[in-house]
């Protein structure tokens, strides 16, 4: 595989919480991903998964190891230089949404563009716009976040997520608060975010059927990764 399609690799990451009593998460973990790749993480709960992908999000720090994005070692970066890379590069979608209820689906959206710019242009709600309509959410650019469903609110995060232009979305349980219908909405969206912008996903699932939908899963067991495949064709993943 070229270096430039490498997203981002971990190695050798090890994690360990507390100083009397140690629970170690993540035991040693290698793992490349590339541009445009969509892949499950999944694994019974307490294995680690949040915690890894934290750390591949640069919002943690691992014990031991090290994370590249775009073959840069971000070890040595102070938390300045990780907020930036972050930035620039990632963007997440949580179990719960965090939106700001009182803002429209359509200032959620440009918080991001706002933050990072400093002042508003026109450019920003259009793109804002334009995100929320390939969301399916073209009717509700205009609605408080508190007026949405659940589903709804859920595709306003993904649109927020999107908003930076990130070659990674770095989702954890993104489905877990919604009834099925909405929780495929949702997948759906992400899978036609992949094939419009070929954004990478990595989604932390502990549902099957999302798992089976996506092109790698990533499967851990008690901080380790004990398999790495390719449902569609059975071929093992990447690693290492
Ligand atoms: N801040 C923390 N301090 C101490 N221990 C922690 C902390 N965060 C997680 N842990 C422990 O690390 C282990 C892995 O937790 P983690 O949240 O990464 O699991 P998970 O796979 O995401 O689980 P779930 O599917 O329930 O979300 C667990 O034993 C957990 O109790
Ligand atoms: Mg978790």
């Amino acid at each position: 595989m070229a270096d430039a399609e490498v997203l981002l690799r971990a190695d050798g990451v090890v994690k360990t919480y507390g100083e009397r009593v140690v629970t170690t998460a993540v035991r040693g973990v290698d793992l490349t991903f590339s541009r445009g790749e969509f892949c499950a993480l999944t694994g019974p709960s307490g294995c680690g998964k949040t915690t890894l992908l934290n750390i591949l999000g640069l919002l943690d720090r691992p014990t031991e190891g090290r994370v590249w994005i775009e073959g840069r070692d971000t070890t040595p970066l102070d938390d300045d230089e990780r907020t930036r890379l972050r930035a620039e590069t990632l963007g997440f979608i949580f179990q719960s949404h965090h939106l700001l209820m009182a803002f429209t689906a359509l200032e959620n959206v440009m918080i991001p563009l706002l933050s990072r710019h400093g002042r508003r242009a026109p450019w920003m709600r259009e793109k804002a716009e334009g995100l929320l309509e390939q969301m399916g959410l073209a009717d509700r650019i205009p609605y408080r976040a508190t007026d949405l469903s659940g589903g709804e609110q859920q595709r306003v995060a993904v649109a927020r997520a999107l908003a930076m232009d990130p070659a990674l979305v770095l989702a954890d349980e993104p489905t877990g608060n919604l009834d099925t219908e909405s929780g495929s909405q949702v997948f759906q969206a992400l899978r036609e975010i992949r094939r419009e912008r070929g954004t990478a996903f990595l989604i932390v699932t502990h549902d099957q059927g999302i798992a089976a939908g996506c092109d790698r899963v990533v499967h851990m067991v008690d901080g380790r990764i004990a398999a790495d495949t390719r449902p569609t064709d059975g071929r093992p993943g990447s690693r290492g």
